[in-house]
């Protein structure tokens, strides 16, 4: 789809789209880990912090990016940066940051599929566990069952390279379109099977001890905890709203370069963000979190990035055609994985396709090869150190899955709301089914978005560094 400017079908079809393109591990994987790990209620108040003054305002700026460089036959973030930039500064200054752009950009969705991939194939492997009942037996526990899984290369290494191999298909195949009819089957029931799990998750109790009830672990997050707030937590939270709006590489630039010249980007892009945040704080949030506080008690919910691999099967063990039932919901996290990561298959393809001159079946083996390359320390990590920390993998999902997510954001914003201008805001209200005020530009765009992130890296910089 990135050499011929195709438009969207239709506007359900868009939204869809961009809500596959958003709804992913990030909010079933990642945002319970984050959350969990960075102090429950002391995450979320940064986090919907966050959400107002630089997700929203971001959102809107990479909509706007992708419509303005579609219209130029431009799908990445480098050009797009460059071609808003150019309409208030010098050329050169323009390449100067377009090239910074993409060049990040670049590093950064390859290096996040280092892991996102891996997680992908986390999720394949354990729908086939479910359902050949490889975590039934409550002798052993779900941690145990986890190590287990990633140590073991013929179940961790084989699905993440099956998964990869799908991956490379599909986009090989040009089967984007596919992608999305069946990406308007499988959202729904997602959403069905995650209010299903939430209402579960919610009326288990503790089967383990009295004192863990799964209401202690809503309360765990949903209770503002003001006094354990810190720069990190507000990194990480605000590093995850990039994360899971698939803001900041320019992911959303992409399929918003599709768009008509006066296809609307306002309440579109307010629509995508709502679609994601239902499916992250409501089902995400209550599905794993309870349940990992109900099981694993208030120490356990810390667990990292293995939580909800460790917290969920507990359930499915519990009920009544559990094997069954499981096997699918890590089948729809797969599928919602495998969305996302089309998504940026796609957008490396492009990039080396348009802004480079790669072939397209070419472009599509580079990146598989790629992906191989970067993933290899993520998959072997646990096999060759023996232990499950995932100390590598945590490292490079906060280094480059929070922050250059927002160093790339804030890159965007100068370019827009700084070089281009007001113009960007004329560019932005075109063809929108609501306008974006001016005073809300001018505060947002120009002063509070940039300063919130520009405040946020250099706090938390400096608390890492000292
Ligand atoms: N937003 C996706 C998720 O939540 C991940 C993603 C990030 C996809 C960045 C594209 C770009 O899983």
């Amino acid at each position: 789809m990135s050499n011929s400017r195709e438009n969207w079908g239709s506007k359900i079809g868009l939204i869809l789209a961009m809500a596959g393109n958003a709804v992913g591990l990030g909010n079933f994987w990642r945002f319970p880990y984050q959350a969990a790990s960075n102090g429950g209620g002391a995450f979320m108040i940064p986090y919907f912090a966050a959400l107002l003054l630089i997700g929203i305002p971001v959102m809107l700026v990479e909509w706007n990016l992708g419509r303005y460089g579609g219209k130029y036959g431009h799908g990445t973030l480098g050009p797009m940066v460059y071609l808003q930039a150019r309409e208030g500064t010098k050329p050169k200054t323009a390449l100067i940051i377009g090239s910074l752009a993409g060049m990040i950009a670049f590093g950064v969705t390859l290096l996040v599929n280092s892991y996102y991939n891996q997680i992908i194939g986390w999720t394949l492997g354990y729908s086939f566990l479910s359902l050949t009942g490889g975590y039934m037996d409550t002798a052993q526990s779900t941690g145990a069952v986890f190590v287990n899984y990633i140590q073991t290369p013929s179940l961790a290494i084989t699905f993440w390279v099956l998964a990869l191999a799908g991956l490379g298909f599909a986009v090989m195949r040009g089967i984007q379109k596919g992608i999305e009819a069946w990406a308007k089957i499988m959202m729904p029931v997602l959403y069905v099977f995650g209010i299903i799990l939430a209402i579960r998750s919610l009326t288990i109790g503790s089967p383990v001890n009295p004192d863990w009830s799964s209401m202690k672990g809503l309360n765990y997050i949903w209770n503002p905890d003001f006094a354990a707030l810190s720069w990190k937590s507000a990194l990480a939270a605000a590093g995850q709203i990039f994360f899971t709006l698939s803001i900041g590489m320019g992911i959303i630039c992409n399929y918003a370069s599709y768009l008509k010249a006066d296809d609307d980007v306002v309440v579109s892009s307010l629509a995508t963000i709502s679609l994601n945040e239902f499916a992250e704080v409501i089902l995400g949030g209550t599905v794993v979190i309870p349940i990992a506080y109900a099981f694993l008690g208030p120490e356990g919910v810390g667990a990292g990035v293995g939580l909800s691999f460790i917290a969920l099967p507990n359930v499915f063990r519990t009920m009544a055609g559990g094997q069954i039932f499981g096997s699918l919901w890590f089948l729809l996290l797969f599928f919602a994985g495998f969305t996302s990561a089309i998504a940026m298959y796609n957008y490396l393809v492009a990039l080396l396709e348009e802004d480079l001159g790669v072939a397209r079946s070419k472009a599509a083996w580079i990146v598989f090869i790629g992906y191989i390359i970067v993933g290899l320390p993520v998959a072997l990590e646990p096999i060759l150190t023996k232990t499950a920390e995932l100390v590598y993998l945590t490292e490079v999902d906060n280094w480059v899955g929070s922050y250059l997510l927002i160093v790339l954001g804030l890159i965007e914003i100068i370019a827009v709301a700084w070089l281009m201008g007001d113009r960007a805001l004329e560019e932005m209200n075109r063809g929108g089914l609501w306008q974006i005020p001016s005073w809300f530009f001018n505060l947002f765009h120009k002063v509070l978005t940039p300063a919130a992130i520009a405040i946020l890296l250099f706090f938390s910089t400096r608390d890492y560094i000292t």
